[in-house]
């Protein structure tokens, strides 16, 4: 079978400047930075926390002044956040309310194959789809997207993301700053036209960067810590997220907290990865704000109230011990290939563009394998890819021929390996589930060109 041409193909060509493609300015830090909606569930009947989502477009506030058609979960730009607990079960009902087909995929959930949003699974305009994700593993920050064929690009650009937060019971006697102290941030790019709508051309014309949906907000604190939880929802950006210079505490990973905090100047986030860091602005009491910058970029504004206030939580030494690597019985190689020489370009996983009809690699539930991820790009075109793994968590052993990179510690779902660079990881197929499931470059206008393959975990 053909492999699907994508009527998106053109994005990765240059921008053909449709509707007046300049650049909206904002006048920096004027607005405030939203925290996303929590949502409550409809009912809690049997153990269960169920909650109903539709999926519309809507008219949002991005720009000061202009408003922004987009695709939302809720009528919200960022989605509502879902808190769910370890072993507690929620279901969630979409409803379709797009002219398009979509699907909805819990990124870093571990969920039966039938829930895992697989790309050919799709709600149809007007159908709903119940989603059961049974949260079998550790607190962490997930979030939830659009991955329907050939459209995820397309739709996660214009809203379809938002917060899926496994709180864990295990972690409550670490003190970590809990409640309005525990904050998720969405970061993202984007490029407008002067009417305040999206334009989807060259991803490197995105240079407007969102954190919650606004561009340079600031953010109201108390002198006390808290904890971000940071997300790089962006189709295709490394965030270098630094604070000016000024060590950051790191404490979780992808898919959980690490075994003990990690301490760093910058911080670099590939599109879908997580991280976790806790900020003390107690230190910065009376002293003026604190910027949060992408490379030399100011992005966010921490504004330190002056009243001082009791802060009872904190950042214990030992967090939390990372579940043990097992013992590898089978090792593969992976190889991401980007094909710029034809119109539209292919991308390849091992040499194939993807095939939903076509499994890549099966594995039997419960062994441990090492994967060498290997980016075979080569001059002129080294293109960079965060790869992803669906259903499960892995543990990154080396990168580029030696050890791991300091943000490489803890567990992951998506890591990213450099042009012409190597990433090993190990991985355990623990997750009590079978069927298949997605491995992907997590730059969707990759992934869509081919650069996807298809995972079928077997009893
Ligand atoms: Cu976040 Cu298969 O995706
Ligand atoms: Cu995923
Ligand atoms: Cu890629």
């Amino acid at each position: 079978e053909a492999a699907p041409v994508s009527p998106h193909a053109n994005h990765l060509l240059p921008a053909v400047s449709e509707v007046g493609a300049t650049t909206v300015t904002v006048t920096p830090f004027t607005e405030p930075m939203p925290v996303p909606p929590q949502l409550s569930p409809v009912s809690q009947a049997g153990g269960v926390d169920v909650y109903e989502i539709p999926i519309e477009p809507a008219q949002v506030q991005i720009l000061p002044g202009l408003s922004t058609p987009a695709y939302t979960y809720g009528g919200s730009f960022v989605g509502p956040t879902i808190r769910a607990r370890t072993n507690r079960p929620v279901r969630i009902t979409y409803t379709n309310g797009l002219d398009s087909h979509t699907n909805v995929h819990l990124h870093g959930g571990r969920v039966p194959a039938s829930s895992d949003g697989h790309p050919m699974d799709m709600i149809e305009p007007g159908g709903s789809r119940v989603y059961d994700y049974p949260n079998v593993q550790r607190g962490a920050t997930l979030w939830y997207h659009d991955h329907t064929h050939d459209y995820e690009a397309d739709h996660v650009y214009r809203g379809l993301h938002g917060f899926y937060l496994i709180e864990d019971p295990a972690e409550r006697h670490l003190h970590l700053p809990k409640g309005r102290y525990d904050v998720p941030i969405l970061l993202r790019n984007a490029q407008f036209d002067e009417s305040g709508a999206f334009v989807f051309g060259n991803p490197d014309d995105r240079t407007t960067i969102l954190a919650n949906g606004k561009v340079q907000p600031y953010f109201q604190v108390a002198p006390r810590r808290y904890r971000f939880r940071l997300l790089n929802a962006a189709l295709k950006h490394v965030f270098r997220l630094n604070l000016g210079g000024q060590p950051m505490v790191r404490i979780a990973s992808d898919s959980g907290l690490l075994p003990a905090p990690t301490t760093h100047t910058e911080l670099a986030v590939s599109s879908g990865e997580r991280v976790e860091i806790v900020i003390d602005f107690a230190e910065h009491r009376g002293r003026g704000p604190v910027y949060l910058f992408d490379g030399d970029n100011p992005i966010l504004r921490f504004d330190v109230g002056s009243t001082r206030v009791i802060d009872t939580s904190r950042v214990p030494d030992r967090l939390r011990e990372l579940p043990p690597l097992g013992t590898p019985t089978v090792e593969r190689t992976v190889e991401l290939k980007f094909d710029m020489s034809g119109r539209p370009p292919t991308a390849f996983i091992d040499g194939k563009v993807f095939d939903p009809n076509r499994v890549d690699i099966q594995v039997k539930r419960g062994t441990t394998e090492i994967w060498n991820i290997v980016n075979g790009d080569t001059d002129p075109y080294p293109f960079d890819h965060p790869f992803h793994l669906h259903l499960v968590h892995f543990q990154v052993l080396g990168r580029n021929g030696g050890p791991p990179a300091p943000e490489d510690t803890g567990l992951k779902d998506t890591v990213y390996v450099s042009p012409k660079g190597s990433v090993r990881f190990q991985v355990t197929f623990d997750a009590p589930f079978v069927g298949r499931y997605m491995y992907h470059c997590h730059y969707p206008e990759h992934s869509y060109l081919g650069m996807m393959a298809q995972l079928e975990v077997v009893p």
